[in-house]
Formats: C-alpha cells, sequence, structure tokens
C-alpha cells in the first residue's frame, strides 16, 4: 500500500511519520511514535479512551485514519498534559479527588477535560456531563470525575494562562 508522509507537531515535538494513509491514528501515536499514554477501549468509537486533540479539537484516535490528519497539525495527548499549566492543574485535581479507579479511561477522559476548559472554562456541572458524554468509565466514577474537573475549572483563569 502506498504510504504517506507526514510531520506532526505532538505535545510540542516534531514528529515524522511514514503510514499507509488508512492506518489508525491510535496505532501511529502508539506503536510508531510510542505515545502509549492513549488507550484504545472499544476500537469503535464509542467509548473516548482513544481521545486526543487535534488542532484543538478533541478526537476519537482510534476512528481517524492517519493520513486525514494534515500536515503540521497541532497534536496534544495524555503526555502532553504535564507540560502544559492547564493539564498539570487537571492531573492534580484528578488525583486529590480520587477521580481515578481502574484508571483506563482517565487518559481519554482528561484530555477532553483539557480539551473542554480551554476552549470554555466557565464550567458547571451539567455542562462538565454534556461535554464528557462520550468519554464512559466502565467503573462509573463519574460522580468524583465531575467533581475534579469543575475543582480544575474554578482555578483554570489564575493557573493555567499560558
Ligand atoms: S477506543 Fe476509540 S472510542 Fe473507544
Ligand atoms: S476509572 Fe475505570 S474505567 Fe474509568
Amino acid at each position: 500500500m502506498n504510504k504517506v508522509k507526514r510531520t506532526w507537531n505532538i505535545n510540542g515535538e516534531r514528529r515524522e511519520a511514514e503510514i499507509p494513509p488508512v492506518r489508525r491514528f491510535l496505532d501511529v501515536l502508539r506503536e510508531d511514535l510510542d505515545l502509549k499514554g492513549t488507550k484504545e477501549g472499544c476500537g469503535e468509537g464509542e467509548c473516548g479512551a482513544c481521545t486526543v486533540i487535534v488542532d484543538g479539537e478533541p478526537v476519537l484516535s482510534c476512528m481517524l485514519p492517519a493520513g486525514q490528519v494534515p500536515d503540521s497539525a497541532e497534536v496534544t495527548t495524555v503526555e502532553g498534559l504535564e507540560k502544559t499549566p492547564g493539564g498539570r492543574l487537571l492531573q492534580a485535581a484528578y488525583a486529590e479527588k480520587g477521580a481515578a479507579q481502574c484508571g483506563f479511561c482517565i487518559p481519554g477522559m482528561i484530555v477532553s477535560s483539557y480539551a473542554m476548559l480551554s476552549r470554555d472554562p466557565d464550567m458547571d456541572p451539567g455542562r462538565i456531563r454534556e461535554a464528557h458524554a462520550g468519554n464512559i468509565c466502565r467503573c462509573t466514577g463519574y460522580e468524583k470525575i465531575v467533581e475534579a474537573i469543575q475543582s480544575a475549572a474554578e482555578q483554570w483563569p489564575a493557573e493555567a494562562k499560558g
């Protein structure tokens, strides 16, 4: 199969890949670029475990052919969150509220949280639930997850700027 070359800015680093255009972006991230923080749950676009951010939008990497991720795209995976004030704030809030049980959903969940708060940190529990409707937690720890995101949202303007 023909391959395409792509150069992406992933978590602030220039990364190159030569890939069959239909290869799943999830597999390129995990297997080709060794970014294993992004998880595969269902592989069918139902659970949100594979969520990453491409040019500011949360996307399901299991459903995204890598060839459709444009050259020079800005990509954030869960590994990149610790490099940002907002990401660190969210990680601390998830930990402080005990939001992770088995933890499998958390990479996708927290990446969705980061995308949402980066766009609009003015959140209430209803909007948080709505924005995370595509992220399924098998341990059903939603209450603490929402508490964590709300806590991060409340601190977002002071601590997550820049
Ligand atoms: S693994 Fe992509 S949505 Fe479930
Ligand atoms: S903490 Fe186990 S799936 Fe969410």
